[in-house]
């Protein structure tokens, strides 16, 4: 039986997750930050549920501590994210991001993330197939975000595609560090979800298909990548 947490799975792309895993067996924890909408979609699901704010040492530690105390992980999905919107004025949002913004962004995307990884790598290396799945972004990719001709290329934002470049490199890090587990980070595609105000293109129903497939990858699969559901992305 697979163990799996999801962080940030109240709603959005990680509720989705979480929803198929369990259709495909999985005991998931629905980890988030309020704690009636993390119980109550983790009734819906048929999950557990467990508190956890990625940028609060003591939730994650007491997470650990209750995932460890019911029998371990096996499987952890560094879902939770925001999105900093800068509005457009008239001068380039480069103009205005401010220090604060900065470090707020990467409270929650990136030290989230290293925070989370602290807590659960020694449950995750007493697993016999363990796999986290860094939730990143098309917009993390310099590749894409430096070539004029790429549809990612209009995106004027500094904070987020800058936290989101910094969770790859973690996934590359921890990859090389961890040589026994498979770590990758995944871009779920331009989704309708609260973090855009629902802007997006595509379903969640979509979004999920690579962190699901990510998540279930074989002990002998690929690790410190970067993929999106056609294959691996650019750096
Ligand atoms: N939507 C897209 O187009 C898109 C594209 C590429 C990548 N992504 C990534 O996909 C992931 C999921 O985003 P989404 O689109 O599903 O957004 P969403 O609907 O806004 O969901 C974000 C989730 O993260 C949680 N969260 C935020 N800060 C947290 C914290 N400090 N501790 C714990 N949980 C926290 C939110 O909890 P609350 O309900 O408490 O706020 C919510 O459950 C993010 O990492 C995002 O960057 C999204």
């Amino acid at each position: 039986m697979t163990t799996t947490l999801i962080t940030g799975a109240n709603k959005g792309i990680g509720r989705e997750t979480a929803r198929r895993l369990v259709e495909a067996g999985h005991t998931v924890y629905v980890g988030a930050r309020d704690a009636e909408r993390g119980r109550r979609a983790a009734e819906e699901l048929g999950a557990r549920f467990v508190l956890l704010d990625v940028t609060d040492d003591a939730t994650v530690e007491a997470a650990a501590k209750t995932v460890e105390a019911a029998g371990g992980l096996d499987v952890l999905i560094n879902n939770a994210g925001i999105e900093t919107r800068t509005e457009d004025n008239g001068v380039p949002v480069a103009a205005t991001v401010t220090g604060d913004q900065m470090r707020n962004t990467f409270e929650t995307n990136v030290f989230g993330v290293v925070r989370v990884l602290h807590a659960f790598l020694p449950l995750l290396e007493r697993s016999a197939a363990p796999v986290v799945v860094n939730v990143s972004s098309g917009l993390a990719s310099l590749t894409h975000l430096s070539d004029p001709d790429h549809p990612a290329h209009f995106y004027p934002g500094i904070a987020y595609p800058t936290s989101k470049a910094a969770v790859n490199m973690l996934t590359v890090q921890y990859a090389k560090a961890f040589p026994g587990m498979r770590i990758n980070s995944v871009e779920p595609g331009f989704t309708r979800t609260d973090l855009n105000g629902n802007t997006g293109t595509q379903t969640v129903e979509e979004a999920a298909e690579i962190i699901v497939r990510m998540a279930q990858v074989a002990p002998d699969g690929p690790t410190g990548g970067f993929f999106d559901i056609n294959g691996p992305l650019p750096w």
